[in-house]
């Protein structure tokens, strides 16, 4: 068992805000839990990965092999955090049964302690279906990238009153069908505190403005890893992506001048 739980993140809901991250890989995971055992509550395994592991532009591809492929590095050396692993498109919405298996093997072959699934109303089913088997579960709605072929893109959702009203219906649902912290992503800030208001169990924005329980960011994304790609929401703490390059210029740099390996760095 992991230092965090559902009940303790829970439990965090109105008592202190807190920060998730995304992570795909074991040097990433060591590096989140040597920030402290009290840090970050969840780690997600995103089906993000589709992009920012495997190039890709979209998640539409993303299969739930490479999921728990990726949630297995992650679970190998995590020992904090609650590792929620995300069912890839596909994976869950041609019928129940085999989003059920799926979900079983995130956590059997992949060790993750929970699973998100994108989604509202249409979701219910399968929710209650896991949570009845002792599965915890996160949901996702708002601007959900697995719906972005019938979405036109990767648009702010909820903005007239009509989506918004439907988004915090559908928040209610998932709260009562037993999730145990929701996802809100790419909303207006106002709908943001209107979710977080509306439920008891945790809202974790991403683009949802600064009213929710919790945030999340994409590991590359806050780290300047991911050239390019400047959203409005995202904030950039230190920009490894930048230091990496000069740090790779410098490399090379010694190796054409023939300052790299020195002395030193030679064997007798
Ligand atoms: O896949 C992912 O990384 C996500 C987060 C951005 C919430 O769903």
């Amino acid at each position: 068992m992991r230092y965090w739980t559902p009940g303790k993140i829970r439990a965090l809901k109105g008592q202190k805000k807190f920060a998730t991250i995304t992570c795909y890989d074991a040097t990433s995971a060591m590096l989140i839990d040597a920030v402290g055992q009290e840090a970050f509550p969840i780690v997600l395994v995103g089906d993000s990965l589709g992009m920012t592991m495997q190039g890709r532009d979209s998640t539409l591809a993303v299969t739930i092999d490479e999921v728990i492929y990726h949630t297995r590095c992650v679970s190998r050396v995590l020992k904090y955090p609650m590792i929620i692993a995300d069912l890839p498109f596909g994976a869950y919405q041609a019928d129940n049964t085999e989003g059920v298996r799926n979900a079983i093997r995130l956590i059997k072959e992949g060790g993750a302690d929970g699973v998100k699934i994108e989604g509202g109303e249409r979701c219910l089913n399968i929710i209650r279906t896991l949570v009845e088997a002792g599965v915890p579960v996160c949901g996702h709605i708002g601007l959900t990238p697995q719906s972005c072929l019938a979405m036109g893109g990767f648009k702010v959702q909820g903005r007239d009153e009509m989506q918004a009203a439907r988004f915090i219906s559908e928040a209610k649902l998932l709260e009562a069908a037993g999730c145990f912290a929701l996802v809100a992503e790419g909303v207006p800030a106002s709908l943001g505190e209107a979710l977080t208001k509306a439920i008891s169990i945790p809202v974790i924005g991403i683009g949802a403005g600064a009213a929710t329980d919790g945030q999340i960011l994409v590991w590359q994304d806050m780290l300047g890893l991911s050239l390019g790609f400047k959203p409005k929401f995202l904030r950039v703490f230190k920009d490894i992506g930048t230091q990496t390059q000069a740090a790779l210029k410098e490399y090379v740099t010694a190796v054409e001048e023939g300052t790299f390996p020195s002395e030193n760095e030679s064997y007798t």
